[in-house]
């Protein structure tokens, strides 16, 4: 069997983990919104329309932020439709993905479903057709307290108390001419700054008096994918416009599995998401250094998945809630989806938000039946485990891992992450084998002192093509293995071909 050696020491970490690094990504897309979180029909609908069997999955996934209402969808939204008396919203087109939105559910509907899951929002603005106004008017509506038109119209929607929101996207991937509304770096660089200042300024903050309100996050919007032409100058652009004024640069990527490719270029993508994450970083300091500033920005990685793209369906134009970008996710995507994360949590000094795009039924780890039940997909099983298990901080690897070649260039055959949590005593790790034979792995983690192993749960055997249906739930799922023998801080690990293992230790 070939082997791999792992070495991890609890001095040498990567950076701290955020626990918004396992977000998540709500659109007025498909059956995202209707049917999916909200359905007032469904047997487990609460008193607010929302389907509770849908709810409880999403707190087992363990996500803490979830981003909203898009996406492509927000360049073309107003909110001001979504709130207010259902009866009177209006029914409108929605041009981003030709389909017709009802506008029954809507911020204070997403604020009540945030607080019913125990998630943070995290609201995005509209910068296509929206305006500098328009996003400002939606911070008042959120974070003023009252006594002016807006904070007292969510008053009088029954939102007695300010929502303090403090996650705000400055708009959706600006840079891509699919986008409505869509603007050059320059142009959307100068008006994503003006949207800040004025957003901050609805805030409270900027008058020379403390701010009753926490400051607000702001995100703005950086490279759609690193294939666009545009890249990194477009990002670069944005920030020399915004840097003092925003918290964060977004990026977005998905991958997607090409059977007229060798399987490899598919197994390259966390190495090759690495490099996206780098460059960014890289851009990120460069444009520190040229506006002189010592404030950090960070990546707000707020779209990330294995997203198949198919030819949209002519039945499906101008429908309310059609069946769009409904992905069963395989084993194979599942291995590719494993190591994705894994590079999430080695990036975690710079990524300091991650949403997986998205949440339920559009390219989700959830999918739901109308009036029936809510699904697991395979890709639900490495969020859930590393997005409860990871806290505190990642830590450098060194790894003696053999090689393959993919269309990104040269990708680790095994692909780990380990995180240690100081305040638990629990040490987490995750391993992804792409080989197509069994690989031993020695795992070294002697600056821990006494080590046993208390999980291990291993997701492999399955065909690469398996995925989890309503009629079979638990085709691809992780099962239990026998624990492993930790002496002297090490220990041998097994890893089947085309793998995915979890392990968790706990210092004695
Ligand atoms: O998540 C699906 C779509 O992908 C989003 O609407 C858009 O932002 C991205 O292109």
């Amino acid at each position: 069997m070939k082997k791999v050696r792992i070495f991890a020491d609890r001095n040498l970490t990567a950076g701290e983990i955020s626990p918004r690094l396992f977000g998540s990504f709500l659109e007025h897309l498909g059956r995202a919104v209707y049917e999916g979180i909200y359905e007032p029909t469904h047997p487990t609908a609460d008193e607010n329309g929302f389907r509770r069997d849908v709810l409880a999955l999403v707190k087992e996934l363990g996500v803490p932020v979830v981003r909203y209402p898009g996406g492509n969808f927000l360049s073309g939204y107003d909110w001001k439709d979504g709130v207010g008396p259902k009866e009177h919203r209006p029914t409108r087109l929605d041009l981003a993905w030709h389909t017709t939105e009802t506008n029954e559910f809507g911020t204070d509907e997403f604020m009540k479903w945030c607080r019913a899951a125990n998630i943070e929002p995290m609201m995005g603005v509209n910068m296509g057709t929206g305006t500098v106004k328009s996003a400002a008017e939606l911070v008042e509506y959120c974070n003023h307290a009252g006594g002016t038109y807006l904070s007292d119209l969510r008053r009088a929607n029954g939102a007695e108390k300010p929502y303090g929101v403090r996650l705000w996207c400055i708009g959706n991937e600006m840079d891509g001419p699919w986008q409505i509304g869509h603007l050059t770096a320059e142009e959307y660089g100068r008006k994503a700054l003006e949207a800040a200042k004025v957003m901050r300024w609805t805030n409270g903050e900027g008058a020379n008096v403390p701010s009753p309100n926490k400051p607000l996050e702001l995100v703005v919007s950086g490279s759609s994918n690193h294939e666009m032409d545009t890249f990194p100058e477009w990002d670069r652009v944005v920030l020399e416009n915004t840097y003092e004024h925003v918290d964060y640069l977004s990026m977005h990527r998905y991958y997607e599995y090409d059977p007229g490719r060798p399987l490899e270029d598919f197994f390259g993508a966390a190495d090759d998401m690495k490099e996206f994450i780098g460059t960014l970083g890289a851009t990120i300091e460069y444009v520190r250094a040229k506006v002189r500033s010592k404030k950090r920005v960070h990546i707000s990685f707020d779209e990330w998945n294995i997203w198949t793209q198919s030819a949209p369906r002519t039945e499906d134009i101008w429908k309310r809630a059609p069946h769009l970008l409904e992905d069963v996710y395989t084993f194979r995507d599942t291995l590719v989806f494993a190591g994705l994360m894994n590079t999430l949590i080695n990036s975690c000094d710079v990524v300091k938000i991650g949403c997986l795009a998205q949440l339920v039924n559009v390219i989700a780890p959830i999918s739901t039946k109308k009036g029936g039940k809510a699904l697991r997909q395979a890709t639900f099983y490495p969020f859930r485990y590393l997005a409860n298990s990871c806290r505190g901080v990642a830590l450098y690897t060194l790894s003696e891992s053999d090689t393959f070649a993919s269309r990104y260039g040269t990708a680790r055959t095994v692909n780990e992450a380990i995180t240690f949590d100081e305040r638990e005593g629990s040490i987490t790790v995750s391993l992804c084998n792409y080989g197509a034979e069994a690989r031993e792995v020695e795992l070294e983690l002697r600056s821990f002192g006494e080590l046993k192993a208390i999980e291990y749960q291993e997701l492999a055997g399955c065909a690469l093509s398996a995925v989890n249906t309503f009629d079979r739930p638990e085709a691809v799922v992780p099962h239990a293995k026998e624990l492993p023998v930790v002496k002297d801080g090490r220990m041998m690990l097994s890893l089947p071909p085309m793998s995915w293992s979890f392990l968790k230790l706990s210092q004695k």
